[in-house]
């Protein structure tokens, strides 16, 4: 590791109130991450001294309120490198974005004939809207099946959409459950191909990996400011202008029209046509503050040391014996599952936590991909910058004193 990242990112620890004020070791930012300073008070200076409503009024306040909105809207499309801030949505999060996009593409390209190609490694939030959206147009819901390591078989997707008809494919960037990261440029340049669409929901990258739309390829990208240092309920929808042209609102309200007769309306511009009613806005003024603080620490930087943060915890969980680990393709996000043959995964949870040590357990949200594993649960840490390498020693040596107690009240 280099020394200089290292002094960064223990540094960086230090803008995080909740993890400085804890005893604990937080290992579960694939849920939710934590918040720094600079975010907490960029939302409160707003609510204390700028608060007003955006785009209606026209008094000072709330065009000053107006400019920040924007000027966040603006910082996401840099960040992402988006054509234009128009082609920026703002949603309640990445499930609102899928849902969104799924629903207004059923009704504008799905038909009867159409295949939806969703892939097997999917958090139900990238497959439940397709589902809905199967239903109500007549679509046919097919899956992308994954490698016993738990990549994309990119050979499977290929046979898939040389079958004909594929309307969109709908993938994740990095998986919440196996930590894949499926290579979205090749498979955009495949669906392209055989005439499809590429959804991708990017929940799991945006906190982690340098994102490039343009050099992605794909047509529509979802993710959450909640998982990216930035507030609850906002994420955003990124699609192609062009994309975003040919497909109706799904909601109607204020501030997404035009004009309005009783029985007719015109809608606004991007991206106003799919942002209907009062936005978040002392949310998206927070993800601007969060993308700021990204930056100012480097995204690249970022995805070096928690790579660095990731190999180590994976090769010290391979020391606990009977561990399994679920995900092993690279490359990777900073995250591990892990299954330990005779002790449940909630059991382990729950008495890791006595132990000071917070990791998810469950079918975490991906019910069809434990099926097709065969597992009804998992044990999963995953890794934020603000993690450190004794965060992870930590967590093993609870582990490994978890997994003893477990399996000698099993042996009795
Ligand atoms: C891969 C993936 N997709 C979608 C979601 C849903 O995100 P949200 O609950 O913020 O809408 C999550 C959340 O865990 C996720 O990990």
């Amino acid at each position: 590791m280099k020394h200089h990242l290292h002094q960064r990112f223990l540094k960086a620890r230090e803008d995080f109130p909740a993890i400085m004020a804890s005893q604990s070791v937080y290992l579960d930012s694939a849920a939710t991450s934590h918040k720094p300073s600079a975010v907490i008070k960029a939302m409160s200076d707003f609510y204390e001294t700028g608060y007003a409503t955006v785009n209606r009024a026209v008094y000072r306040k709330a065009l000053l309120a107006t400019d920040l909105y924007n000027n966040a809207r603006e910082k996401i499309a840099r960040f992402i490198n988006a054509s234009s801030p128009s082609e920026v949505i703002f949603t309640k999060g990445t499930t609102d974005s899928i849902n969104i996009f799924a629903d207004s593409f059923s009704r504008s390209f799905l038909k009867p004939s159409s295949r939806i190609l969703v892939s097997e490694m999917e958090h139900h939030s990238n497959l439940i809207p397709w589902q809905i959206a199967a239903a109500s147009s007549g679509a046919h819901l097919e899956r992308i099946p994954i490698t016993p390591e738990g990549a994309l078989s990119l050979d499977a997707l290929r046979e898939l959409l040389s079958l004909g008809n594929v309307t969109v494919v709908a993938v994740t960037h990095c998986s919440n459950a196996l930590g894949t990261i499926n290579p979205i440029s090749i498979i955009a340049a495949m669906a392209h191909e055989y005439g499809a669409y590429l959804l991708v929901d990017g929940a799991q990258a945006a906190p982690h990996i340098p994102l490039d739309m343009q050099a992605l390829g794909c047509d529509a990208y979802a993710f959450s400011a909640h998982k990216m240092c930035g507030p609850t309920g906002i994420g955003v929808l990124w699609a192609r202008e062009s994309l975003l042209d040919s497909l109706p609102p799904t909601r109607g309200g204020g501030d997404m029209i035009d004009t309005v007769t009783f029985s007719s309306s015109t809608w606004a511009e991007l991206p106003l046509k799919f942002e209907p009613g009062t936005p978040p806005i002392a949310e998206a003024i927070g993800l601007g503050a969060a993308v700021d603080y990204l930056n100012a620490l480097s995204i690249p930087a970022i995805h070096e040391y928690e790579t660095e943060l990731s190999f180590y915890l994976t090769s010290r969980l391979l020391s606990i014996p009977s561990l399994q680990l679920v995900g092993t393709a690279l490359p990777r996000g900073p995250l591990q599952s892990f299954h330990i043959k005779g002790a449940h995964p909630l059991d382990i949870a729950t008495l890791l936590d006595l132990e000071g040590i917070a990791v998810r357990s469950g079918h975490l949200c991906c019910q069809p991909l434990l099926a097709r594993l065969s597992l009804t649960a998992l044990t999963r840490a995953s890794l934020a910058f603000y993690n450190t390498f004794d965060d992870i020693d930590r967590c093993v040596e609870a582990l490994e004193k978890v997994v003893k107690k477990l399996l000698y009240i099993q042996i009795r």
